[in-house]
């Protein structure tokens, strides 16, 4: 059985102030397991801030290297400082925005493994993709190119999270169906990749406009096993009862 997973990606938002008041209005789940991704500079006032309580911290991004002159940067040893255990890596605005390709985003999922981190590897079509029916084929190469050097016995450590482009951010959420179609091709792949054990046990999480609303329909899906969540995250209501509706599969 695959522990459900949700995450919140809090992206660009919150102070310090606001991000302590957030984690501590968010609960704790006995059944199902609960993260957040705060900003850098509040990752150790989160990490403090949660207490005993059972909530993950992951930072949303990390440089490959320990140290170095890459300004701007913060690198896998200064992500575990603050406590943090997971880094989200390859999330689609760092792709599309900020120009990241499967290439960087390898070296990352194998620096973060190396350390002992837990990654977060996004992954998802644009609508053009989708629309010429590329969805699969972008879907093999972000997966066989960002894996590429992790071992089955590394995989252990990577959660995947399916994020069609489209749906980020825009309200517009995959069906169901459409997203239980690419999570079972995503195991399928991963099961070519690594053998059919570690595609039993991977967790893939569905990320896109997931709001309270449509949880329930999206996580019941049998490929699903939780969900990586932007807007529907930065109050404490919406994502507890996101909690809630993953609590009650
Ligand atoms: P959204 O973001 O829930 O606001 O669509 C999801 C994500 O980018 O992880």
């Amino acid at each position: 059985m695959r522990k459900i997973m949700i995450a919140g990606n809090w992206k660009m938002n919150k102070t310090i102030a606001e991000s302590i008041e957030l984690v501590k209005g968010i609960k704790e789940s006995g059944k199902v397991q609960v993260l957040v991704a705060p900003v850098f500079t509040a990752l150790s006032a989160v990490c403090e801030a949660r207490g005993d309580r059972k909530i993950c911290v992951a930072a949303q991004n990390m440089h490959y290297e320990e140290s170095g002159a890459f300004t701007g940067e913060i690198s896998p040893l200064m992500v575990k400082d603050t406590g943090a255990k997971h880094v989200i890596l390859g999330h689609s605005e760092r792709r599309h925005i900020f120009k990241e390709d499967d290439a960087l985003i390898k070296e990352k999922v194998l620096s973060a493994i190396a350390h002992g981190l837990k990654v977060i590897l996004c992954i998802g079509e644009q609508l053009e993709e989708r629309e010429a029916e590329k969805t699969n084929e972008v879907l093999d190469v972000q997966l066989t190119e960002g894996l590429k050097g992790i071992t089955p016995d590394q995989m252990e450590d990577v959660i995947i999270a399916y994020e069609p482009v489209w749906a980020i951010g825009t309200g517009k959420v995959a069906t169901p169906e459409q997203a239980q179609e690419a999570h079972a091709f995503c195991r399928r792949k991963i099961a070519e990749l690594f053998g059919e054990d570690v595609a039993e046990k991977v967790r893939i999480l569905y990320g896109g406009s997931l709001k309270p609303d449509n949880a329930d329909g999206l996580l019941s899906q049998k490929d699903i096993d939780g969900g990586l969540i932007g807007g529907a995250s930065l109050k404490a209501d919406s994502f507890n009862a996101i909690i809630d509706a993953a609590e009650r599969l």
